[in-house]
């Protein structure tokens, strides 16, 4: 079984593809972790994200398993993340690993922006998880406060919205809900409810 989990950052999709995973056994990839190690390995050598030539160097030199799961968590990192995901080139190196991935004869679970569209587009079950956007900025603040960041509510909304635009906007695999995927709004929801809805999605579209 092949699940596809997409939505806009801090939108709980990432929580809710983890439990999906242990509950039906299936191998995970957060594919947002692949253009944040991308972006981050930009910065850190003093290069702009939005330049196509050193984020595609970063993208081919990228070492799956050498990848700071720390540090790629950091606002800077997403947003340079957000920077060369607009990048076809960088999308077109990262492909081969996602779709590897979901090859595996276990099954697996993938998260991220394209994956019910570009990546898995005959996933088994797809998901569209979203959350407005004043929900999604509280808990990217206390995620980022919890970091030992500080930031204030009003900049960090902006800076969502500007990167859900970025992400929606560009020509190449943009952010948006597959006609075939399961509406999930999580902004009333805690962790278990939003949990508990989409094992309900995925249970019934198993029984299909
Ligand atoms: O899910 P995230 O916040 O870790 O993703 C970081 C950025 O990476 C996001 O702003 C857009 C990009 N991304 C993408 O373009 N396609 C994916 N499948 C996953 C992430």
């Amino acid at each position: 079984m092949i699940i596809a989990v997409d939505g806009p950052t801090a939108s709980g999709k990432g929580t809710v593809a983890k439990h999906l995973a242990t509950r039906y056994g299936l191998k995970l990839l957060d594919t947002g972790t692949l253009y944040r190690a991308v972006g981050l390995a930009v910065l850190d050598a003093g290069g702009d994200p939005a330049d196509e030539a050193a984020a595609l160097a970063a993208a081919r030199a990228l070492d799956l398993d050498a990848i700071d799961q720390d540090r790629i968590r950091s606002s800077a990192a997403g947003t340079a993340a957000s920077k060369v995901a607009a990048q076809p080139a960088v999308r077109a190196v990262l492909l081969k690993a996602q779709r590897d991935f979901a090859a595996n004869p276990a099954g697996a679970v993938l998260d991220g922006r394209d994956i019910g569209t570009i990546i898995c587009p005959d996933a088994d079950v797809k998901l569209f998880v979203t959350a407005s956007l004043e929900a999604r900025t509280e808990r990217r603040l206390k995620e980022l406060r919890g970091r030992g960041e500080t930031i204030d509510f009003e900049t960090l909304k902006a800076q969502i919205e500007e990167r859900d635009a970025r992400d929606m906007g560009r020509a190449d695999a943009p952010l948006r809900q597959a006609a075939d995927a399961h509406l999930l709004d999580t902004t009333a929801l805690n962790v278990e409810e939003a949990t508990a809805a989409a094992f309900r999605i995925v249970d019934a579209a198993r029984e299909v």
